[in-house]
């Protein structure tokens, strides 16, 4: 199976980047069938802020395209959420709103776990409630959602594991549902 892992930040030290490598680990190490796991960095897909002025000025940038296409090389996805001010950060919005020029289904039905975590109580919850209503518009099948709260409490940044036995039983308990 082949996973197309991100997190929705751009941040060089999200949260939910190292979230979404650690979940990606537990793929790799046989929680599904013939993993290939492939991370990417959505600072890789960096564009100009989408306007509809610009795309009919200039057309889809490349990187929408290339962003498109990774989702469609893919068997599922695992994406971790980061939120800000209760919604998506402005660099997936915007990677999001110009993939969806290219095909407004944009996941392209694939099945895919979804995370989310802030250092907060709350987990990233807001965001990861959107996502989970709103991607299935977009052609996603949305087989597990999981919010991790106060992540510094649950994750061992030093070790770069899950130090809390209750979120790693909930991780693979979501990742399950890719097979
Ligand atoms: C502009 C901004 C808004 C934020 N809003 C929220 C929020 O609404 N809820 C929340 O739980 N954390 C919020 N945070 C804290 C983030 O959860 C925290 O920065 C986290 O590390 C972001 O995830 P990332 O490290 O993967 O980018 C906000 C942070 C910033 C910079």
């Amino acid at each position: 199976m082949k996973v197309l892992a991100f997190a929705a930040s751009n941040s060089r030290n999200s949260i939910n980047k190292t979230l979404v490598s650690y979940a990606a680990g537990l793929l790799e190490a046989g929680m599904v069938d013939n993993p290939e796991v492939e991370v990417i960095d959505i600072n890789d897909f960096e564009m100009p802020l989408y306007s509809i002025d610009r795309e009919r000025r200039e057309g889809i940038p490349e990187q929408a395209h290339q962003f498109y296409q990774k989702i469609g090389e893919a068997d599922a996805l695992l994406i971790a959420f980061a939120e800000h001010n209760g919604h998506y950060t402005a660099a997936y919005k915007n990677l999001f709103d110009w993939a969806s020029r290219v095909d407004r289904k944009v996941y392209q039905n694939k099945p895919a776990v979804l995370l989310a975590s802030s250092p907060g109580p709350s987990g990233a919850r807001n965001v990861l409630k959107a996502a989970k209503e709103s991607a299935p518009h977009f052609g996603m099948n949305v087989k597990a959602a999981l919010s991790v709260p106060r992540f510094f409490e649950s994750f061992d940044v030093e070790q770069d594991r899950v130090s809390s036995d209750e979120i790693q039983g909930q991780l693979k308990s979501v990742l399950a549902s890719l097979n």
